[in-house]
């Protein structure tokens, strides 16, 4: 008789037969960090940190000392350095240039990533230039952004980044941040391109963390409509063909079809972004005991990584790799 159970019946012959294994060399751990010399608890990610620059740089040192290849750094800006031109995004002695910097003397091993978009600079609090249209409605304008995108990404491959991560999802980004780190003398700095970024009620958590919601509209002209998975397949053509190295879905929980597609459409490695959102409803159910947080954080990661990311951005890489 044919039974399914034989390979399930011990710990050897399960692991023998195992299709998908987490490890901590999958991960990125997304990190926040502010312009001030305390530690402080951010109230919509319990568990999480707006991290001073040094706290930053030893937390960083502890997940990498736990096998974790890279961060990705998401700065808190002041309110008063907020412009509608979002021009600190750019400064050369900024938060996020300066905390490169920092992690790079400190951990010269560690991969570090940033992210590149306008949102935490933006008086607007939107990913791209607000401007008013000829009837005085408000727009997000591609093109102009795109130029200010290329300088921010300029400013952190200047400071020593790694990979830059263009979140802001405007048409063409991808080439003209290439074309610019390529003509300005960093050819080897990495685009992860956020390919496949929806417009996702599960990011309110990470505003709050940043203050960076958007004070007017929504961001449905420039991020993806969740009911659509042919897009992600057409961005990620795009993407590929723009010279993106690594492409991007997020969230990734609830879109793991559009993983598994994007897997299917391109031969570049694929991450997927376990959200803020995501990341609470398992804090927060597990807080209480009704879940068993490290079951479900390292489940949800395997289903994460089954259905074909190769890389996961997730607030739970330090927790997950003391697990593993
Ligand atoms: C903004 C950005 C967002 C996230 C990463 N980069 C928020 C947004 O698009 O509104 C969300 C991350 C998360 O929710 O964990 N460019």
């Amino acid at each position: 008789m044919i039974r399914p159970r034989r390979n399930r019946k011990s710990p050897a012959v399960r692991a023998l037969v195992r299709e998908t294994t987490l490890s901590a060399s999958d991960f990125i751990y997304p990190l926040f960090v502010h312009d001030k010399d305390v530690d402080e608890a951010i109230e919509s990610m319990p568990g999480c940190t707006r991290w001073s620059l040094a706290g930053l740089v030893r937390e960083a040192g502890e997940a990498h000392a736990l096998g974790i290849p890279a961060v990705v750094i998401f700065p808190a800006i002041a309110d008063a350095l907020k412009t509608s031109g979002a021009e600190e995004c750019y400064n050369n002695s900024g938060l996020v240039p300066r905390t490169i910097k920092a992690l790079k003397a400190a951990h010269p091993t560690l991969c570090v990533i940033t992210d590149v978009a306008l949102d935490p600079y933006n008086a607007d609090g939107h990913d791209g230039l607000v401007r008013a249209d000829a009837k005085g409605e408000l727009e997000i304008v591609n093109d102009e952004t795109v130029e200010v995108l290329c300088l921010q990404a300029l400013c952190h491959a200047r400071a020593g980044a790694d990979i830059v991560s263009p979140s802001d999802m405007m048409d063409g980004r991808v080439e003209a941040i290439r074309t610019t780190l390529d003509s300005e003398g960093h050819p080897d700095v990495s685009i992860l391109a956020y390919t496949a970024k929806y417009a996702s009620a599960f990011y309110g958590p990470f505003r709050g963390a940043l203050e960076s919601a958007p004070k007017a509209g929504d961001k449905k002209t420039y991020q993806m409509d969740p009911a659509n998975s042919r897009e992600a397949i057409r961005e990620t053509l795009l993407d590929e063909d723009e010279g993106a190295d690594m492409i991007m879905v997020k969230p990734a929980g609830p879109y793991l079809d559009i993983i598994a597609q994007v897997r299917e459409t391109t031969t570049l490695p694929v991450a997927a972004y376990q959200v803020s959102g995501e990341y609470l409803m398992i804090k927060a159910a597990s807080q209480d005991g009704w879940l068993d947080e490290k079951a479900v954080v390292l489940e949800s990661l395997t289903g994460i990584k089954r259905a074909g990311a190769d890389i996961i951005l997730t607030y739970f890489a330090k927790d997950a790799a003391k697990w593993l």
